[in-house]
């Protein structure tokens, strides 16, 4: 795992197909925790001249036999990491004996051990770790799979595809037999043994094929996975009508697992979570993590055809799967919780942490030219921009003709392992279109700068109304020039009246454009980027007025709700200046303006409460530092604060109104409307929590004691701790003895105490790494505590004498002994770096140093290579 030597990149255009194509392989698992057997057998068929490279790691090869005769050791060579057999045959069968050691597995990438049953997680490069293979997404072969295990410990025997036999190997021991008939990658490979309880039920497809469906989860959790199965069969449904795909196997799986380093995982008939993504109910889940099962439940789904028919040549093409599923499940989203709301949250997702990441020191394009380690290239660029970048398609090309462009890219490519060129040729096939401008959103890193400049010529009244439209690119890092991408612009003129015309679309694929229209007779604000119908930093200039015009008057619910957002952020960063210069932020006409238009929105009859919600979520914290330049982390902090109890003081009564209004003894439903109310009901009470509000803390105290719901319990709870004083400790010491036997609600438990303040400072955290309940090795546990300070207690993971930056690195260096892809992920919190003031940037680079001074993982390295100046 560590490394000593300089590790050299994998470069895309050094892309070579493999010299064998492995036409089938039959894997026989002879599973036990500390010592599994692993049998291999592959019927292997030249392509081209040269050796066999096999991948493998970690691993104790037994044996090796060519069309049944054994080698001996002089006849193959074995490096760390490779199995290299020579002299090979044209056609010929290869077999491979060796053992693992699933125990001993802490990176919980290839077959490991979580809560007493075996899991594996295979992608990106995991299988190499379960026996030698070509571990690579073009290498795609036909598995059969057989386990065998102890019964009574292990009654589920589970693998991808069918299950063609089964039966006792002994008195004590059983077996299955899996087989999968569509030719697929080693990533997708997965096994699952173990006890279980199971959901079932079925869902019939578009021809007529019944389908059963079956969750696997820990005993007493099946009731809790009833959400998912109503997800589930909601997405197959989905992807019937809206993309034409129809499932494909005998039978689909889902397995739930406590262990894992990311969310879930696509394997072909075989899906496996987290179990945070995948199990929920009222007492213990909120509406976020109910709305989050949703749509990965659909994501890992949608992967059946984008990702499992359809797979990637090798691993930078990675975003022709993920962005194109990340947008096939916003589009279910949207279709399932309403288009606006989920543009918004979308959009909040991709400014939170997108576009840190392409506006800094790790800045890579949507398809990447190079990596250390792919497992770092999981990122919000690949997922959320790729998924941008589709979308821009779509609204490019239009509704049918990317349905169009989107079913022949299915017929083009069906069981192949595919690029980004040929999946924008299909597109090019079915529309007549060329593209080939198109292909640098996958080229390009960086955030695009579209500036709008508006010149009304009022002295000549004839003269016509001229929008400018120009577009820039920053340098990002080892990219310095950009050329113009294709932007399309959707835009509207509003006057206090409303609009008056309908919305415009314009296609900018140059540097600068100007459009004209006649003079307008009243006077208007441009209404630009609806929808947020391209992935870019928007600069215009608006004033107050400007801004409280679309607040009230745009019919682009998108626009308005980012209206309000724009002028907070202009607000947040005058106030943020004041702060840092050490004067306190005074009440003005713009904020005035500000809050009467929230009061405006939230006394509509108009919206809907979920969009209220969201209307009266201020920027993050991110955001503000986004469009900052080196500043106090702090004074962003304490500006966000003063914001949000201005807010709440001028509307008090309003939002009093409002919670009252709200309340509801209807049994909890996780449906969008009811969310919606409690969304707004919570944001309410926050308010009135941060302006200190009398009432708030018997509001709060009364809501945490009746609340049947864990949405409206944790609400109070945070709300309580805002509130400060004796209160919190009693309050968190009550959660805590309430869910001690709930996993999933102490994840919660530690991240609220992750981001609370604590008078004690860094140890009062550093304390909770040594609670009974902190799981070193385990990702959920850790991302709670660990992740969550960093995000988001700015009070302490920013403080001025180090202390939180040193107490998160140690906490990496750590996670990186036992599981480097999650510690590699944790330490790209640093990535901010550069927008902080100077003493906390040298800070930073501080750690970076020692991080690497530490000899860390390839993964760990790579990040905090990137990360470190000079
Ligand atoms: N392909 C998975 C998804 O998009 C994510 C994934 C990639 C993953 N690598 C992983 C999950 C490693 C767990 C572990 O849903
Ligand atoms: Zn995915």
């Amino acid at each position: 795992m560590r490394t000593d030597t300089a590790p050299t990149p994998t470069l895309l255009k050094n892309y070579k197909p493999p010299n064998f194509k492995i036409d089938s392989v039959y894997l026989d698992f002879d599973l036990s925790q500390k010592k599994t057997r692993v049998k291999s057998k592959m019927q292997i068929t030249r392509v081209a001249a040269g050796d066999l490279e096999l991948d493998g790691e970690e691993i104790n090869l037994v044996s090796v036999t060519v069309n049944d005769k054994v080698l001996s050791r002089s006849n193959y060579r074995l490096t760390q990491n490779k199995l290299i057999l020579t002299k090979l045959p044209d056609q010929f069968t290869l077999e491979i004996e060796n053992t693992v050691d699933p125990s001993a597995n802490s990176t919980l990438m290839g077959l490991y051990v979580s809560g007493g049953r075996f899991c594996t997680q295979c992608e990106a490069e995991g299988f190499r770790r379960i026996t030698y293979y070509l571990d690579r997404p073009d290498a795609m072969s036909v598995f059969t799979v057989r386990i065998e295990a102890p019964k009574k410990s292990y009654p589920y025997l589970l693998a991808n595809g069918n299950m063609i036999e089964s039966g006792d190997a002994s008195s004590t021991r059983h077996y299955a037999v899996w087989h999968d008939p569509f030719p697929k990658p080693a990533y997708l490979f997965a096994l699952v043994a173990g006890e279980f309880d199971i959901l079932e039920d079925s869902f019939t497809t578009m021809s007529g094929r019944h389908i059963p469906l079956t969750i696997y989860v820990d005993p007493g959790d099946a009731g809790r996975a009833e959400y998912a199965m109503d997800a589930l069969k909601r997405s197959m449904k989905w992807d019937e009508e809206a993309f034409g795909r129809e499932y494909d196997l005998d039978r689909f799986m889902i397995v739930a697992v406590r262990d894992f380093n990311f969310g879930a995982m696509e394997n072909k008939g075989l899906n496996i979570f987290n179990s945070s993504l995948l199990l929920a109910d009222a007492k213990t889940a909120t509406d976020m993590n109910f709305e989050r099962i949703e749509s990965v439940v659909a994501h890992e789904y949608f992967h059946n055809w984008t990702g499992n028919r359809i797979t990637c040549r090798d691993w930078f093409q990675l975003c022709l799967k993920e962005g194109f599923t990340v947008f096939r499940d916003q589009e279910f989203s949207a279709d399932q919780r309403g288009a606006a709301v989920q543009r918004i949250k979308d959009v909040r997702a991709l400014r939170g942490r997108q576009f840190p990441e392409d506006n800094g020191p790790l800045a890579h394009p949507v398809r990447p030219k190079e990596y250390l380690k792919i497992d770092n290239f999981y990122t919000a660029t690949i997922y959320e921009k790729g998924a941008e970048v589709i979308r821009v398609l779509k609204t490019y090309l239009g509704a049918e003709k990317f349905r169009q462009g989107s079913d022949q890219y299915f017929i083009d490519r069906d069981g192949t392992a595919s690029t980004i060129e040929e999946f924008l040729e299909s597109f090019e096939t079915a529309t007549g279109e060329d593209l080939s401008q198109f292909m640098r959103w996958y080229e390009q890193a960086g955030t695009p700068r579209l500036t709008v400049t508006e010149d009304r010529s009022l002295t000549t009244p004839t003269a016509a109304h001229k929008i400018t439209f120009a577009q820039k690119t920053p340098p990002t890092p080892g990219q310095a020039g950009k050329a113009p991408v294709v932007l399309p612009i959707k835009w509207q003129l509003i006057s206090d009246d409303g609009p008056v015309n309908e919305p415009q679309m314009t296609v900018l694929t140059t540097a600068e454009d100007t459009v004209s229209l006649p003079r307008q007779t009243v006077e208007t604000t441009l209404s630009v980027l609806q929808d947020f119908s391209a992935p870019v930093i928007l600069e215009i200039e608006r004033s107050t007025q400007d801004q409280l015009r679309l607040m009230g008057q745009d019919p682009n619910a998108f626009n308005r709700w980012e209206a309000g957002q724009a002028l907070a952020r202009r607000l947040l960063g005058n106030m943020t200046k004041s702060i840092t210069t050490g004067r306190t932020p005074k009440a003005d006409r713009a904020l005035l303006g500000y809050c009467n238009a929230l009061r405006s929105t939230l006394t509509s009859t108009e919206f809907d409460n979920q969009f209220k919600a969201l209307c009266l979520t201020l920027p993050s914290h991110t955001d503000i530092l986004q469009s900052a330049k080196q500043s106090d982390p702090l004074a962003i902090e304490h500006a966000l604060n003063w914001l949000s109890r201005a807010v709440g003081e001028h509307l008090q009564s309003d939002l009093l109104t409002t919670y009252h209004a709200l309340e509801s003894d209807a049994p909890f439903r996780p449906d969008a409307d009811s969310a919606g109310r409690r969304a707004l009901r919570n944001r309410c009470l926050a308010l009135l929590a941060s302006a200190k509000s009398p009432v708030a803390a018997t509001l709060a105290t009364e809501q945490y004691k009746t609340a049947d719901n864990m949405t409206d319990e944790i609400s109070a709870l945070v709300s309580l701790t805002r509130l400060g004083g004796q209160r919190v400790k009693h309050v968190m010491d009550d959660f805590y003895n309430r869910w001690k036997a709930k996993p999933l609600v102490i994840d919660k438990w530690f991240s609220v105490q992750s981001m609370r303040h604590h008078a004690g400072g860094i140890d009062a955290i550093r304390a909770l790494t040594e609670h009974a309940d902190y799981a070193r090795n385990n990702p959920n546990r850790v991302r709670s505590l660990v992740g969550g300070f960093a995000h988001g207690n700015v009070e302490l993971f920013h403080k001025l004498d180090g202390s939180g930056y040193r107490f998160f690195t140690e906490q990496v260096m750590d996670m990186d002994t036992r599981n480097p892809s999650v510690a590699a992920r944790l330490l790209g919190v640093f990535e901010v770096g550069r927008k902080l003031d100077k003493t906390r940037q040298a800070l930073i680079q501080d750690e970076l140093a020692k991080v690497i001074a530490s000899k860390p993982s390839k993964n760990v390295l790579e990040i905090a290579q990137k990360m470190k100046t000079g």
